[in-house]
């Protein structure tokens, strides 16, 4: 006997999204691995449940939170002479998030006719669809295809026959792995790239402590209510019993290793349950655990990561602070 058929319509035609992974089906491997190693670390990308979206696009409209800003104004410089110069036919975007800066390069290549794709992925179902929508209305010619997928690992999606296709990471998202995530990042990208292919990069820089910490220990306390919410993922998703509001969220800046760490700092000795790994954790009163870095660079330091990955610099763009640095890339 054959089941009765139902055509369910998530999303107009011409919008392709596709589930290639569950981000959290790695969550109870990740948490035991993390939390019974010395020191306690957690891996940062079981920040971004709804909520934890939600509080990341509040951060990037802090006051003291520049790089978005700043990325902002870079693309509004340059967007239309790079799209100019370079015409690419599609564009990539990984790590896109609620997408808002990718406008700043879709609009000028619909004004010069050059726009027949966008490609998003990222782990958030409720943003790519979002996104996606959005672009379906403002740009109903090109092609969408939204991929929910897993960056850090293996990029399981078709790339556009379109040429040249723009690939991008933007919000230094990428300073959030660490130097050998990162290159593996961008070989996995290397690897979607044609010889006509441009990929276009966005890291923070390298600048005076106090602007750094500022943009990471906001006065609303919105990046405190960020990092907390990775404890309310973990009661959600394994069962744990976190109380958030016993730890202190702290970010300070390694002069020596150029990057933000992240901590959540507990106010007391506690004993954590986690039932579905059934562990149960010891936390001292005082200890750290670090969720997050978020790594600021200089154009040496572009370049060191993208060489081994086979790409090369071919424009470096900053604002007049030099605050932030956008790198048009291409395969060597
Ligand atoms: N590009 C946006 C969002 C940056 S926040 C901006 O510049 O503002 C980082 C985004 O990457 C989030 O949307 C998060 O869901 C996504 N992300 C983080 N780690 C990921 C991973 N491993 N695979 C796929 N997406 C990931
Ligand atoms: N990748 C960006 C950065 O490093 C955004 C980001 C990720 C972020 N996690 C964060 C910003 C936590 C503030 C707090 O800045």
């Amino acid at each position: 006997m054959s089941l009765p058929q139902r055509k369910v319509e998530i999303a107009p035609k011409k919008i392709n999204l596709r589930n290639n992974s569950d981000p959290f089906s790695d969550i109870a491997e990740d948490v035991r691995k993390g939390l019974t190693s010395n020191p306690k670390v957690l891996n940062p990308k079981y920040f971004y449940d709804e909520e934890g979206s939600k509080l990341f696009d509040e951060i990037t409209r802090l006051p003291e939170y520049y790089p978005t800003r700043t990325e902002t104004k870079i693309l509004a410089k340059e967007s239309e002479r790079l799209i100019a110069k370079y015409t690419p036919e599609a564009i990539f975007e990984l790590g896109s998030g609620s997408a808002t800066k990718t406008n700043m390069i879709l609009e000028p290549m619909t004004k010069m006719g050059l726009l027949k794709g966008i490609g998003l992925l990222d782990f958030n179902e409720e943003f790519l669809k979002e996104s996606s929508l959005n672009f379906q209305i403002s740009y109903p010619n090109a092609e969408i295809m939204s991929v929910v997928g897993d960056f850090s690992k293996k990029l399981l999606f078709d790339s556009f026959e379109y040429s040249p296709t723009l690939y991008l990471i933007l919000g230094s998202t990428i300073g959030n792995m660490n130097q050998g995530e990162s290159i593996k990042f961008l070989k996995r990208v290397a690897g979607k790239m044609r010889a006509s292919d441009y990929f276009l990069l966005g890291t923070d820089l390298i600048k005076d402590e106090k602007s750094l910490y500022e943009a990471y220990n906001d006065s609303q306390n919105v990046t405190a209510k960020f990092n907390k919410n990775i404890l309310k993922v973990i009661n959600d998703k394994l069962g744990a019993d976190f109380d958030p509001a016993l730890f202190d969220h702290e970010a300070i800046y390694n002069q020596s290793k150029n990057r933000i760490e992240m901590y959540l700092i507990s106010d007391s000795y506690q004993k954590i349950y986690i039932k579905d790994l059934d562990l149960e954790i010891e936390i001292e009163r005082g200890e750290k655990i670090c969720t997050e870095i978020c790594r600021k660079y200089d154009r040496q330091k572009v370049k060191a990561m993208l060489e081994p990955a086979g790409m090369e610099i071919i424009e470096w763009l900053t604002d007049e602070d030099s605050l932030y640095a956008l790198s048009l890339c291409k395969l060597i």
